[in-house]
Formats: C-alpha cells, structure tokens, sequence
C-alpha cells in the first residue's frame, strides 16, 4: 500500500502530542528569536535618523535597547533550541521502544529473511534521521519563516513601492538556489554511491587476498579500486564548484535588486524625497532577508529524506506480530504431544508432508534422517517458531494455536546447536528470563548435571563470572553444556534436543548422555539424535526422509526392515555432526 507524505507527516505529529507544552514554547522562543532581526533592523533605522537630527536621550535608550534586543534573541534561541530538542529526544526515545518492542515480536520468518543490519539500521540510524530532519524543518520553518515575515512586513511598512520592486528579483533568487539543491542532492548520492564502490572494492580484496595472489587479481583489483576513488574525486570537486558558486551567485541577484533600488530611490524626482535613515534602514533589511529566505528554500531536501526514513521505520512498527489468539492457560501441561497429519512450507516447497505421530506423556521419540530432511522444522513446529498449513498439533489434547503463545512456551525447554549467550555472568545466562528468581544453589545443580560444573568451578568467580561481549571465550562444547544446564533448571514438560550434544566430543557426551537420560524420564522429551546411544534407548524412532516420516520403530526393528534407518546406521548416523572441541 502506497502512503502518502502527508499521511506519514500527519502519524509523526501525533508523535508530538504529549509533548505539546514544550513544542508551543520553543515556537514561541524562536518567533521571539526571530523578531529580534526586525528589531536590529529597527534599530539601525533609529541610529542613523539620530545621526541626523539628535533628540533627547536617545544615546542611553539606543544602547540599553542593543543589549536588550541581543538578550532577547539569546533567550528566545536558547529556548527554542532547547524545548525542540527535548521534544525530540522524548520522541526518538518513544520511536525505539516502540520499534524495538515489535521487532521482538516478529515472527521468526522474518529474522531469518531480513538481516539483522536491516533492523539495526531502522533503530539506529533512521530514528535519528527522522527527528533531525523534522526537527530542523521545524526549526527552519518557524525560526526563518518568522524572520522573513517580520522583515518583509517591516520593509512594507517603510516603504511599499521599493518592496514590491524588490521582491519582483526574488523568483530568480528562488530559482537559482533551487537549481543548487537539486544538484547538491544529485551529488551528495553519487557521492554515497562512490563511498559505498570504494568499501566494497576494498573489503573484497582484502577478504579475497588469498585468490587475488594466488590467481593473480591484483592488476584487476587495483583498477577496480582507482575507478571507484577517481568517481568519487571527481563528485567531490563538483560539489566544491556548486556550493562555491552557489553564495556568489545569490549574493550578486541581490546586489542586483540592491541596485535597482538605489538606482530608483536616487533617480531625481522619480520619487517622492525618502528621508535617508529610512532608505538605510530598507538596504539594510532587504540584505537581512537573504539568509533566512535561503535556509527556507532548503528545507524541501531533509523533509523529504525525514518522510523516506520515517515511511520504513513505520513499516516496522506496523508489521504483523506473532498469532496469538489462544486462551487456555495450563499450569504445568502433562506432555502428550500429537501430530496429525501436519503440513508445513516454508515458502512454496513443502517441507513437511503428512507427519503423524503421538507421543504418551514421558516418552521419548528419537528423530533421524539426513541432512535437510525436515527434523528441526518439525521440532521449531511445537514451540509454534512457524505456523503449520494443515493438519494440527495437541498438546494434552488441546490444539498449540489454542494456548495462550507464552503460556505454550512455558511448556517447552528446547536445546539446539546455535546456542545463545547473551552478555552477563554465567549464572544469569542459566536463570534467564523467566528462570531469573532461580537460587544459586538450583544454577549450580543444573550445571552440574549438565556437567559444566567441570569448567564452570575453575573460573575466577565460578558461576557469577561475566561472559561478556568477547570478554570470555568459551569452546563450542562448554556453550551447549550452559544451554543443557539452562533447559535443565526450566523444568518443563516437553523437552526438545535438536542435536544438543554435536559440539561435545565422545566423553563429554557419554557423561552428559546420563544426565540428560535422567532429565529426559519425567517429560516427554523429542531427541534429534546423531549418535547411536541416545537413538537405541529411545521408545521409538522416527526415520525421516524429504519431508515425510518413512519407517518408524524401535531399533532392532528399524535394523531388520532393512530400510533407510539401516542405512543411517551403517554410515554411522552422524553425518551432520559440527566439529567436535569438547
Ligand atoms: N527458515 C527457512 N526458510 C526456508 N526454508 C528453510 C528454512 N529452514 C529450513 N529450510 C529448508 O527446509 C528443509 C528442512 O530443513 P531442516 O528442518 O533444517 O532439516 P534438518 O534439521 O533435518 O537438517 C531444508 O530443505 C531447508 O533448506
Ligand atoms: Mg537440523
């Protein structure tokens, strides 16, 4: 659906409702602000008209008015700048929590087709980008729009015939400066597009430096590299030439109309005798309207980047979150989990077809089959990371889509390769989340059934020790132990291990394997196994291939059928296993 600007406009605005208070009061600061260049211009007039015929006091009145006029324009910029910016700020504040919040509750597609920089860039960058522009628009619009005004009506006031002469010169001034603008744009693109060649050709090189050797690429290499720096040598020089000749060509247009107005206003008898202070005074205003009127023909070029970024940083805001239209909420769910006839695709490829299976509370149901044949599509189905197209999931009986989404998920503790820490101790990794009330003395079973206590006591603080960013590196196998240990403390009826133990090697895993054989009894747990000792103690095995469970049983059955599963265990079952490091 296509916005239009006006509509973005009008949603940012609404952003500015609480904040209404301040926003009229920095509009007040920079109409006072601005007023006080009609003031000086006033003043001038005042000086000079002294100088010709002195009256009175005037010689202490004048100079307590230029301090006054001066402290009037301080207060009146210090409280504009300040009130539109606090006003910003709360609205940027705004803007990222509520675009943070709803990123949160994406669906999980959604992270795996954007990348994560997309996010990081509408946060970051495009935030920022929409409150600068529209605050300098506003700044601009206000503060200048007023100066004009005030000038304008001040230069009518002294006399009409010459102002309406001179602004008979304003559409070239107008003209000029847009034409500037449009080029300023055009430039200031190629120039980010140069920028962006000159990256690209350098990270490249650099990050393929083994074949620019080896095949030798570095003739082509460099003439990639000089083409984007020469491109962007040459925009830049542009932009010089246009922002130079920009204010020389505004400033001679004036000097121009200056000149037709001298010229009329001296012409003998052209017209009626002005007195000269008055005549002063006019030059000296016309000269003041330049530079706001240049700042207000400039605003076009940020309000409509500001409307641009705001458009996608809204999209965000307004996507779609996570389903969630269940209502039944369990304390603790006894675990039967069934299957019927479940279809699911990602895209248009069907990647699950017709799975159907049950599982009684307290079971274990292995998962085997090769690579890419659906078993961690199947398992993410349960936590409901994706929605399923047909057929339908119970949970006690009880359809997933009818559970209340976190309550389903309360249910769950799931263990996959990609293990997750996030910055903190060790300890506030285990009781994460919802688990963060859990007792030092509940993480430490955990870890050690999950048999990290092993690693986890020689670290100078044991538990409390912080992970940090890459403050503590910890081997492949020690991270899935802290994942083990965090599904261990949530307790939940249905655990699920998507090849939970590929980081660990052969002992760490025997020791584990006992562990998580004890951890698996009281819940129905779904294993997807690459080893043979987790896979043989399973009450039955699900085979699959392309999608579709194939052969189902126990062990020894599956080995007589001499079918697939045969196959898979022939070769040894763990062709998807990542390098081990224990
Ligand atoms: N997020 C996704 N979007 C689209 N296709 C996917 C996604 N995740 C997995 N697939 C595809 O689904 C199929 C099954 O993948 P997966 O369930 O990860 O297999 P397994 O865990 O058995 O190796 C594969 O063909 C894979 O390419
Ligand atoms: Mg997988």
């Amino acid at each position: 659906m296509k916005i239009s600007p006006w509509q973005v406009y009008k949603r940012l605005l609404s952003y500015l409702k609480p904040y209404l208070g301040f926003f009229s009061l920095s509009i007040v600061g920079y109409i006072l602000y601005a007023f006080t260049q009609t003031g000086f211009a006033i003043l001038m007039e005042k000086i000079v008209s002294e100088m010709d015929e002195p009256s009175g006091n005037a010689y202490i009145i004048l100079p307590v008015a230029i301090i006054s006029i001066t402290f009037a324009r301080g207060l009146g910029s210090f409280v504009g700048a300040y009130c539109l910016d606090r006003v910003a700020f709360n609205v940027v504040y705004e803007l990222r929590k509520q675009i943070f919040s709803s990123i949160l509750q994406l669906p999980r597609q959604q992270y795996l087709q954007q990348d994560s920089g997309h996010f990081l860039a509408i946060l970051i960058y495009n935030v920022e980008q929409v409150t600068s522009a529209c605050t300098s628009v506003v700044r601009t619009l206000v503060r200048e729009g007023a100066t004009v005004l005030g000038l304008v009506a001040y230069l009518f006031y002294l006399n009409w015939q010459l102002a309406l002469l001179f602004f008979a010169s304003s559409p070239f001034i107008a003209i000029t400066i847009s034409i500037a603008s449009k080029r300023f744009r055009k430039l200031a693109k190629n120039m980010q597009s140069s920028i962006g060649d000159i990256t690209h050709a350098a990270s490249e090189s650099l990050q393929g430096n083994e074949v620019v050797k080896t095949f030798g690429g570095y003739e082509s290499e460099l003439a990639r590299f000089n083409r984007a720096s020469d491109d962007f040598r040459r925009q830049s020089l542009k932009m010089t030439v246009t922002s130079a000749l920009n204010s020389p060509v505004v400033q001679m247009l004036v000097s121009i109309a200056l000149a037709l107005l001298i010229f009329v206003a001296l012409y003998p008898g052209f017209m009626e005798q002005m007195p000269g202070s008055e005549f002063v005074a006019f030059l000296i205003t016309a000269g003041l309207i330049a530079k706001p009127l240049r700042a207000l023909t400039e605003i076009n070029g940020p309000l409509q980047r500001g409307i641009t970024a705001a458009n996608s940083l809204f999209e965000v805001i307004d996507a779609e979150s996570e389903i969630d239209k269940g209502e039944v909420i369990v304390e603790r769910a006894k675990g039967e989990l069934s299957f019927n006839n479940v279809s699911f695709s990602y895209t248009d490829t069907q990647v699950l077809k017709d799975i159907d299976f049950s599982m009684r509370a307290g079971q274990t149901i292995a998962l085997v089959g090769r690579s890419g044949s659906g078993k961690s599509t199947l398992a993410n189905l349960i936590p409901r990371f994706f929605e399923y197209s047909s057929g339908s999931i119970n949970l006690d009986g009880v359809a997933l889509n009818d559970y209340k989404l976190s309550n389903l998920r309360e249910q769950i503790a799931i263990v996959n390769q990609q293990v997750v820490l996030f910055s903190g101790t060790i300890k506030s990794n285990i009781a994460y989340g919802s688990l963060s009330e859990k007792t030092d003395s509940e993480v430490l079973a955990a870890l050690e059934t999950a048999n990290a206590t092993e690693f986890v006591d020689k670290l100078p603080q044991g538990m409390h020790t912080p992970l940090g960013e890459k403050g503590l590196m910890l081997s492949g196998g020690q991270r899935q132990r802290l994942a083990i240990a965090r599904a261990i403390l949530k307790d939940a009826p249905v655990l699920i291990l998507d090849e939970a133990t590929s980081a660990l090697d052969n002992h760490s895993e025997r020791y584990i394997q006992q562990a998580l054989e004890r951890v698996m009894k009281d819940r129905t747990t779904l294993v997807i196994a690459h080893r043979l000792s987790t896979i043989q103690n399973a009450d039955t095995i699900l085979v699959m291939d392309n999608g579709a469970i194939v052969e189902r049983g126990t062990h020894q059955q599956l080995l007589d059928k001499q079918g697939l599963y045969a196959q898979l265990h022939q070769q040894g079952f763990d062709n998807e296993t990542v390098p081990t490091d224990g």
